[in-house]
């Protein structure tokens, strides 16, 4: 068997991750340690919740005594960060929980996680760590790291005291570094969701300057899939990029979405720019293809439309979460 402490599994991409995950290897117990923010939701984990191989724990990753009980409790031998603030506005508005969750977090689970001799320590990035591009370029691993966000500087941060570790100590420190993930499960204060949500609502859509940041798409399952063979089989010390080579500006989604959901683009509405907003991210994943044999399984075309029939299909998930419901609901449905 192997125990994997999973961090911010309740959020989008890690819920994802672990209902993926448990409905594939009877050998990993998964504890899911979530501290349960705006962003966190049970809900999305009630493909799991039953799983005798699974256990959540409700706590913050900062808390070194928990964390350390945990190693302990659970003989604990693999972590995969996934914890952290993630949306980029709410860290223009304040960075510090940014820093707390995202900085001070993982560097108290590397400490936790050396102490432990953990066999394997995943750091789950995001590409936006290497800045902006122009027109033309990709990401590769070896890009420069030049974050504009206080978002992306404090992953940059976490990726940065990650690298020391594997450096300093041998701790077997990998980092993976996805592109913008859309899906099932994710909050809707992120693009796709929020316009998908917004136009069922015939409510306006905040398009933010001129609408042409282009952003580089995966579906979330091929991000989960890409992590799941990072931590099989990546190499110790070595960052891998995740990306579906599906760059597409942001107006470009939006009209598409209003175009299948039949709604009139007077919907629109160009707002104020985000500060310091990034252009361009585009990713090259040629190295997990190539060392690990990744490829995306899901088209754009396909996925985006499964993701608004989910989205169509779920609304009273949507619905707890915008009217700030889901605990209470899910609190009297599974009897806790
Ligand atoms: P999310 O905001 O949906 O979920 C974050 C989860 O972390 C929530 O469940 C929240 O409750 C939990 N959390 C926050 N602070 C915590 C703390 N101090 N202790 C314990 N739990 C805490 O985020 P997401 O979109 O699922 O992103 C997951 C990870 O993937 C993040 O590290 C993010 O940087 C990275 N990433 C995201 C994307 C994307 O497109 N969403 C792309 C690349 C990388
Ligand atoms: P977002 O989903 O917040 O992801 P990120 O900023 O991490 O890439 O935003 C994706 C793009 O969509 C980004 O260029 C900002 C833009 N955007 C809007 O135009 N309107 C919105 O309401 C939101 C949330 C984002």
């Amino acid at each position: 068997m192997k125990n994997i402490l999973v961090t911010g599994g309740a959020g989008f991409i890690g819920s994802n991750f672990i209902n993926y995950i448990l409905s594939k290897h009877d050998d990993y117990n998964i504890v899911n340690l979530d501290k349960l923010t705006y962003a966190g939701n049970l809900e999305n984990l009630i493909p799991s919740q039953d799983e005798k191989n699974y256990e959540f724990i409700l706590g913050d990753i900062t808390n070194t005594e928990l964390v350390k009980y945990l190693f302990e409790k659970y003989e604990l031998q693999y972590v995969i960060n996934f914890a952290a603030e993630s949306h980029v506005d709410r860290s223009i508005i304040s960075s510090k929980e940014f820093v707390t969750t995202n900085v001070l977090g993982t560097n108290i689970l590397l400490d936790v996680a050396r102490k432990f001799n953990v066999k394997k320590f995943l750091q789950i990035s995001t590409d936006e760590v290497y800045g902006s591009l122009g027109r033309d370029g990709l990401f590769t691993e070896e890009t420069p790291l030049a974050p504009n966000s206080p978002y992306s500087s404090s992953k940059a941060s976490a990726d940065m005291l990650a690298i020391a570790n594997f450096k300093t100590y041998g701790l077997p420190v990998i980092i993976t570094r996805c592109s913008n993930n859309y899906g099932p499960y994710q909050f809707p204060e992120k693009l796709i969701p929020l316009i998908i949500i917004n136009s069922l609502n015939d409510k306006k859509l905040p398009v933010y300057g001129d609408g042409k940041n282009i952003r580089d798409w995966i579906y979330v399952l091929d991000h989960c899939r890409a992590i799941e063979m990072v931590f099989e089989s990546g190499t110790n010390g070595e960052t891998y990029n995740v990306g579906a080579s599906t760059e597409i500006e942001n107006i470009e989604i939006v009209k598409l979405i209003l175009k299948y959901l039949q709604k009139p683009e007077s919907l629109i509405e160009y707002v104020k720019d985000r500060l310091g907003h990034d252009r361009r991210y585009a990713i090259d994943s040629s190295k997990i293809q190539s060392e690990l044999g990744w490829s995306p399984n899901f088209s754009f075309e396909d996925a985006i439309i499964k993701t608004i029939d989910w989205y169509i299909s779920n609304k009273d998930w949507w619905n707890r979460i915008i009217n700030g419901e889901y605990m209470e609901y899910y609190k009297k449905q599974y009897k806790i």
